[in-house]
């Protein structure tokens, strides 16, 4: 029998990650960020300087990605830890020019193509949280259950600079708003994968709702499945 897989798919910033981790968590479920793939993509492209409008080098970048030595390694929390040929860099793929990096190449359809088997390996007994933009219209369009969240961007904006201040960067709250609008557009308006909601998605706006709030809902979606 195939293992279940639960989608959890979205905007940046809107959620997703702590769902699905804590998902996981509870679960004992294997969790694919998928994000992290396309970032570690975007990391390798601006060491090896890849250029995305150049095509030998948008090939080397597929390369790059089908044989991508990626190890997500459980940490102490509900977290997990990202290797690149061993070298942790879970805090180096969070920054702003790989986020940008990764969404950049995100819409080439050779780096999407590279790295749809080796999402799709995550499926495993005892079962799978994907997390992403397409994980249940494309890669796994036959998953168990499918769930969109979303927030305003005001919200994840908010979010995402409330992280930085917490971590002692002195953030910009009126940029991040727009470099929010301007990724939602390219990962919306792009021809391969766009990000919507999969036609049978359950939709879940969290914004102005704690975490446990939207956790708690996703678990009610979780148990009504069965
Ligand atoms: O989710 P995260 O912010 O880590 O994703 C980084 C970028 O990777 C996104 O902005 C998006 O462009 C791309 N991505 C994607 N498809 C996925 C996951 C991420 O295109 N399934």
């Amino acid at each position: 029998a195939q293992a279940p897989v639960l989608t959890l798919d979205g905007p940046g910033g809107a959620g997703k990650g702590t769902l699905a981790s804590a998902l996981a968590c509870e679960l004992g479920w294997r969790l694919l960020d998928s994000g992290a793939l396309y970032r570690l993509v975007g990391l390798i492209a601006l060491r090896e300087d890849l250029d995305a409008d150049n095509a030998a080098d948008c090939a080397e970048a597929a390369e790059a990605a089908r044989g991508l030595d990626l190890v997500f390694e459980p940490d102490a929390g509900e977290g997990q830890r990202v290797l690149l040929a061993g070298e942790d860099v879970t805090e180096v793929i969070r920054s702003d020019a790989i986020s940008d990096a990764a969404s950049k190449w995100a819409v080439q359809s050779a780096i999407r193509q590279a790295l749809l088997s080796r999402q799709r390996d995550f499926a495993s007994p005892p079962g799978l949280i994907a997390d992403g933009r397409d994980m249940g219209t494309i890669v796994f369009p036959d998953a168990d259950l499918k769930i969109y969240v979303t927030a305003s961007a005001e919200e994840r904006a908010s979010r995402r600079h409330a992280q930085l201040s917490g971590s002692g960067v002195d953030a910009n709250l009126e940029r991040i708003y727009r470099e929010i609008l301007e990724r939602d557009a390219r990962d919306a308006s792009r021809v391969v994968a766009p990000l919507k909601p999969a036609v049978d998605a359950h939709v879940i706006d969290t914004t102005g709702e704690t975490v446990s709030a939207s956790l708690e809902r996703v678990r009610g979606l979780v148990r009504e499945n069965g």
